[in-house]
């Protein structure tokens, strides 16, 4: 088989997975060939579950033989495997929500011990946002005010739509893809995106250090913010 730079990082990820963990399922291409690695591993005798992070990945871990759990059952994950938009080499901050899974992407790692990001080297960027607008997934109610409050902010914001209309996303919300121009991708601005009434939730994942595999045409990188 060819050497694909995300395969690659999706299966040295799936090194890191140990008999008895509870694993966060990533969402996107990517997270996908992740998935389909664990179910070969699942099929040799691997004892996992997964909380998935979209009705994708819960439908392909299905289709992969890999069982599924939920918060319900365990408090949190030892290891979750997701894919990303955007990572700035520096600081490993990272913008996911390409796939409108962004809610429940950012829940789950929140409540993993390891969150491991796989990309290839197309997703690393000096500055974020540099390619990717920021994803906001937003009430429907009024979307168009949530909009506009957050242009005030600085926000050219966007509503996502497929052929049928405004994307839903797996929580029954819209997006709205936010560029920020010059401004800086920092805590400050996503406090501020926090503040707006009717935001559910942001695609920055800021300071959540990541262990980032990044996929090459030769091999493997792992990326861990210093000082960890
Ligand atoms: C979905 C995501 C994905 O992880 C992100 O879009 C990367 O996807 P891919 O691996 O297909 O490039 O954040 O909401």
């Amino acid at each position: 088989m060819a050497h694909d730079p995300k395969r690659a990082a999706a299966l040295a990820a799936v090194d890191q997975v140990q008999d008895g963990m509870i694993l966060g399922l990533g969402t996107g291409s990517t997270a996908v060939l992740a998935l389909e690695a664990l179910g070969e591993r699942v099929r040799k005798g691997l004892k996992i579950a997964g909380i998935p992070t979209s009705e994708r990945s819960a439908a392909s871990a299905r289709e992969y033989g890999i069982p599924l759990t939920s918060f319900a059952e365990h408090a949190r994950a030892d290891v979750t495997i997701d894919g990303a938009d955007e990572v700035e080499t520096g600081s490993l901050n990272i913008i996911k929500g390409g796939g409108g899974a962004l809610l429940r992407e950012k829940i789950v790692a929140c409540a993993s011990t390891r969150w491991l990001v796989v990309a290839d080297e197309s997703k690393l960027v000096g500055v974020l946002g540099s390619k990717w607008a920021i994803p906001v997934e937003v009430v429907p109610f009024g979307w168009e005010v949530t909009a506009r409050s957050l242009r005030e902010i600085g926000a050219s914001a966007v509503l996502r739509n497929e052929a049928a209309g405004p994307l839903i996303t797996d929580n029954g919300n819209y997006i709205l893809d936010c560029r920020f121009g010059p401004l800086k991708l920092d805590r400050s601005l996503a406090s501020k995106i926090d503040a707006v009434v009717g935001v559910v939730e942001h695609g920055l994942f800021l300071e959540m250090a990541p262990e980032v595999y990044v996929g090459t045409s030769t091999g493997v990188t792992v990326l861990e913010r210093s000082g960890r």
